[in-house]
């Protein structure tokens, strides 16, 4: 892999790196698909907030266990099913070590994001929530941290509450002490919002959270892979992430969970590699995390975010925030030089993207048009309706960083955008 910073590689505690110490260029030798083209341009991918691109060291991890490893985990007691069930397992302490859970068992494989809310949602609030209890959101919310709870609250008679958002695409922290009753037996919301970049301030809100007994979920899809992030720290109660989104195969994502809640909590899905005995009438259940994994569990995809987890600890998340907020900082007051453009989010500090309207185009034709320069962006609701209606804006156009990103890309968007308001106008 190209970087260069002081730290050695092998060492995957260098999240002191800082970003001027990374040869960012020559990391992007390291992603093979941005060297694509599109229409005939050089690719400008700015639409990892949705997913990102995979780097080698994450391609061949999968080739790897292809080649050499490939077996089903767990059940088998010949070598390569010992291997896979390793490397698989290896994988959780990699994951449980990367958000400084206490240990691996707190770490569940899932599809992703949207499965983990889903998994907590169901079995612990399946198992928990009664009528009357409240349920506490924010508008900014993702579908995924949205549908669930109201499918929870429908089958319950629970009650749904919501944070507003504010002008400026902050959480309206000061209704918070009055929205955060004894009622409320969870509190989940996202780490950083997927349209506006508002990073929350997720340790004061468990704290509250905690202060009135009510449980908390972190939807950490957008930062997992964009900062340092320790659920210790943070004092979560639950977390969640996708591997797509941190330079890790689709399909795989996690779920982490204090180790105490998990186990007080049943079985959501049944079937193998779960229970602990069966008979025709009942089954006897596994310790989490294996409780929570029915099935043939996504292997690769598990041994796929060890690697991308390496990759990106080897850079330095630190150096990777500072890298990407720069980018959505500038790209953000670039914007501000096209006529008619209104802008989203929070002045000051953001995550790695910025979403936008321009009164010169539709954001679907908007982004139509800039695909057409080879610049690869994201319009329409970003699965926020909510949040777009606060807004009063049926969509935005988003453009997305992460540290394969350049300046000289963001010079290039706002180019492509100033030929879209000549050719919209
Ligand atoms: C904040 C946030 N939450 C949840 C999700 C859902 O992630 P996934 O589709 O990987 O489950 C996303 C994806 O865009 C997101 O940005």
């Amino acid at each position: 892999m190209h970087w260069r910073a002081t730290a050695p590689i092998a060492n995957y505690s260098v999240h002191k790196a800082v970003a001027s110490q990374v040869d960012w260029s020559a990391l992007r030798e390291d992603f093979p698909i941005l060297r694509e083209q599109a229409h005939g341009h050089p690719l400008i991918y700015f639409d990892s907030a949705a997913s990102s691109q995979k780097p080698r060291p994450v391609i061949e991890a999968l080739r790897n266990f292809y080649e050499h490893d490939n077996a089903n985990v767990h059940r088998g007691l010949h070598t390569l099913s010992s291997r896979a069930t390793e490397a698989y397992e290896n994988a959780r302490r990699r994951v449980a070590e990367y958000i400084g859970a206490a240990c691996g068992d707190e770490i569940i494989f899932t599809r992703g994001t949207t499965e983990s809310i889903n998994l907590v949602a169901q079995a612990w609030g399946g198992k928990f929530i009664r009528e009357g209890d409240v349920i506490l959101l924010t508008v900014m919310e993702h579908h995924s941290n949205l549908v669930p709870w109201q499918l929870l609250a429908e089958r319950t008679g629970a009650r749904l509450r919501f944070v507003p958002v504010l002008d400026d695409g902050t959480l309206h922290l000061e209704q918070l002490d009055s929205l955060l009753t004894p009622e409320v037996k969870v509190f989940a919301f996202t780490h950083i919002s997927n349209s506006l970049g508002t990073i929350n301030p997720v340790a004061e809100l468990c704290t509250k959270a905690r202060a009135v007994g009510a449980l908390t979920l972190v939807d950490a899809a957008q930062s997992a892979g964009h900062m340092p992030l320790d659920v210790q720290e943070l004092g979560c109660d639950f977390l969640a992430f996708s591997g797509h989104k941190m330079c890790a195969p689709t399909g795989i994502g996690v779920l982490y969970g204090r180790a105490e809640l998990l186990e007080s909590m049943p079985p959501w899905h049944g079937g193998g590699e779960m229970i602990v005995s069966v008979t025709l009438e009942k089954s006897t259940f596994k310790k989490p995390p294996h409780r929570f994994e029915a099935g043939t569990p996504t292997i690769a995809g598990a041994i796929g975010l060890g690697a991308a987890i390496d990759y990106i600890e080897a850079i330095g998340r630190s150096a990777i925030f500072e890298h990407d907020s720069e980018l959505a900082r500038c790209a953000a007051e670039r914007l501000t030089e096209l006529p008619g453009i209104r802008i989203f989010g929070p002045s000051q500090e953001r995550g790695a993207l910025v979403g936008f309207v321009m009164d010169a185009a539709h954001p679907h034709d908007l982004t139509t048009f800039a695909d057409q320069y080879g610049l690869a962006m994201r319009g329409g609701h970003h699965c926020n309706q909510p949040l777009m209606r606060r807004f009063g804006v049926s969509g935005t156009t988003r453009a997305s960083f992460y540290f394969y990103n350049t300046m000289e890309e963001i010079d290039r968007m706002i180019e492509i955008l100033h030929g879209a308001v000549r050719f919209f106008s």
